[in-house]
């Protein structure tokens, strides 16, 4: 356990390609961070292998198992207690954190936004629904923002933001895959940032 680094702890739901981007990210020994436990809410979430391929400590906490969310919280909060975390990374969780668990952990949850905040964010705006937002208002550009979290849903300090071409004959799926491109440079950009104090 390298006690310099900066340990995170990848919260998914899904995919995880972001969560790929930082285990790759961590391979290399100059990165100032490494995994130190991956949560996801959802039983079959893809991330969930990959952490096991990286022997990533990977837990599965299913939030139909807590009649409510500060249930499903506490939980959280208690597996986070038995590892050495500073630093929670949101990477497509699909769950939204109460004020009550953000502000235990302040300044020390970021999360990975498809767009350009404070364009297109909020409730309601996630996964295919920021791309064909940005598509029906006619933008010329998007991206995304890696940014602290806040109770406030998207509104917290950005960190990083990489930006993209919207051309013309985009489709949602054409203009999410440029997005997330960016959004596994940015990802580890911003870590690093953090775990350099250079936020
Ligand atoms: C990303 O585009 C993220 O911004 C959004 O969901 C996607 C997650 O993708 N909230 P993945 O699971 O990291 O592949």
């Amino acid at each position: 356990m390298s006690a310099d680094k900066l340990n995170l702890a990848v919260f998914i739901s899904g995919n995880g390609s972001n969560l790929q981007a930082l285990i790759d990210a961590c391979k290399d020994p100059a990165f100032p961070a490494r995994i130190a436990l991956v949560v996801s809410n959802q039983p079959g979430a893809y991330g969930l292998e990959r952490a096991k391929k990286a022997e990533i400590p990977a837990i599965m906490i299913d939030h139909k198992n807590y009649t409510n969310r500060s249930e499903f919280e506490n939980v959280l909060q208690d597996t986070l207690k038995d590892y050495p975390v500073n630093l929670i990374c949101l990477a497509g969780f699909m769950r939204i954190l109460s004020a009550d668990f953000v502000n235990r952990w302040p300044n020390k949850i970021i999360n990975t936004h498809p767009a350009l905040l404070p364009k297109f964010g909020g409730k309601g705006m996630y996964g295919e629904h920021v791309h064909r937002a940005v598509l029906e208002a006619g933008e010329l550009q998007s991206g995304c923002s890696i940014h602290y979290v806040i109770p406030e849903v998207d509104q917290g300090p950005v960190i990083v933001q990489r930006a993209v071409p919207v051309i013309a004959d985009d489709s949602v799926e054409t203009l999410a895959a440029r997005v997330i491109a960016q959004e596994h440079i940015a990802y580890p950009e911003a870590v690093r940032m953090i775990a350099e104090k250079r936020v």
